[in-house]
């Protein structure tokens, strides 16, 4: 037997092991489950040879159970291992952190002044890109997930002055209020992204999201980023990857059990003309509207890791919105 092949299986082992004993007992993963999720992608991505890496997340690994084990399997390993259970997520999530990254530092050069990080969970933006150094950055989100944050950020980390962190439930709570209470200025141009949150949240709790954001503004311009996950999921998931994507209704159902299965159920769906109709009712403009199936030869192909279409991984979509000064 090989290093290679006695790797994975200590991993799966591991995997396992973390499955029954945490997840299927619901004992670990109370509010961080998917915050952890995502940061553990960003991990591994960050684990590649520089002229191999979509994204760079030094500070992932900081919030990742079993980190060290990523560590030492290293990129390829723990891409390989993931694509064994659903080919195009990784690439997927990176090709989402990517978008987000060039769409917030190319906001942030042409005119916002503050960023407001919706849901930020273990989002790192404020550390790891090189914004302007005047910006006003507001990460939200829930309580218990912001503690579990702050005392896992590296020390140097935990006191930056540009960051405030503004604790919210987005079914209860107005956004508006929590964000003047922490200094938001309604006169400067400001970015908000929502990104992997629409979900697992209301679609009435969306509404007033987006509708406090359109009024937290005066003469000042608004950008709005936003992920939705596709409504044919439940009703043509086959619609949601790409051709000849292998299990693709089995693979559906696994990912919103898995999700489900961290407490954290996606309870929203969109089709395209949902969110256009939503921004619309608030007076943003769609812009852009994405998905890995257009970023796969943006991201990946200059890197030599394009995938083939039957890797494609299609069931969220970022959309890019607008609200001008009137
Ligand atoms: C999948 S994680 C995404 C985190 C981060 N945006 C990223 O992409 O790395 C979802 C985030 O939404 C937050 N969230 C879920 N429901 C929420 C609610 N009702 N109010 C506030 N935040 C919520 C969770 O705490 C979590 O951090």
């Amino acid at each position: 037997m090989n290093w290679g092949i006695e790797l994975i299986l200590i991993f799966l082992s591991i995997s396992e092991f973390i499955f029954k004993k945490f997840i299927m007992e619901d004992s670990i993963f109370r509010k961080d489950g998917t915050a952890q999720g995502v940061a553990k992608q960003r991990m591994i991505e960050s684990l590649a040879q520089p002229d191999k890496r979509v994204i760079f997340d030094p500070i992932a690994e900081h919030f990742v159970l079993g980190a060290s084990i990523i560590k030492i399997m290293g990129h390829k390993l723990s891409v390989w291992i993931t694509k064994k259970f659903t080919p195009g997520f990784h690439e997927h999530l990176m090709a989402r952190t990517r978008f987000i990254d060039d769409l917030v530092e190319k906001t942030v050069a042409e005119e916002a002044e503050q960023y407001v990080i919706l849901g930020a969970g273990y989002d790192s933006r404020g550390h790891r890109l090189k914004l302007n150094s005047t910006i006003k950055i507001f990460e939200v989100d829930q309580n218990e997930v912001q503690n579990i944050k702050r005392s896992k950020l590296p020390a140097n980390l935990t006191e930056t002055e540009h960051i405030t962190y503004v604790s919210i439930d987005f079914n209860t709570q107005s956004l508006s209020e929590q964000l003047i209470a922490a200094g938001f200025d309604k006169t400067k141009a400001t970015i908000f992204t929502l990104e992997g949150v629409s979900q697992y949240i209301t679609k009435d709790a969306i509404k007033s999201t987006l509708q406090e954001i359109g009024e937290l503004r005066i003469n000042s311009d608004t950008t709005f980023f936003m992920s939705y996950v596709d409504k044919r999921l439940k009703d043509a998931p086959k619609d949601c990857f790409g051709e000849g994507y292998r299990n693709a209704e089995k693979k559906a159902k696994t990912v919103q059990y898995l999700s489900a299965k961290v407490g954290e159920p996606w309870i929203s769906l969109y089709s395209h003309e949902d969110i256009k109709e939503l921004l619309d009712e608030f007076g943003f403009t769609l812009t852009e509207n994405k998905c890995l199936k257009d970023l796969n030869s943006v991201y990946f192909e200059p890197l030599g890791r394009k995938l083939p279409e039957n890797e494609i991984f299609n069931l969220e979509h970022f959309a890019v919105a607008v609200k001008k000064q009137s």
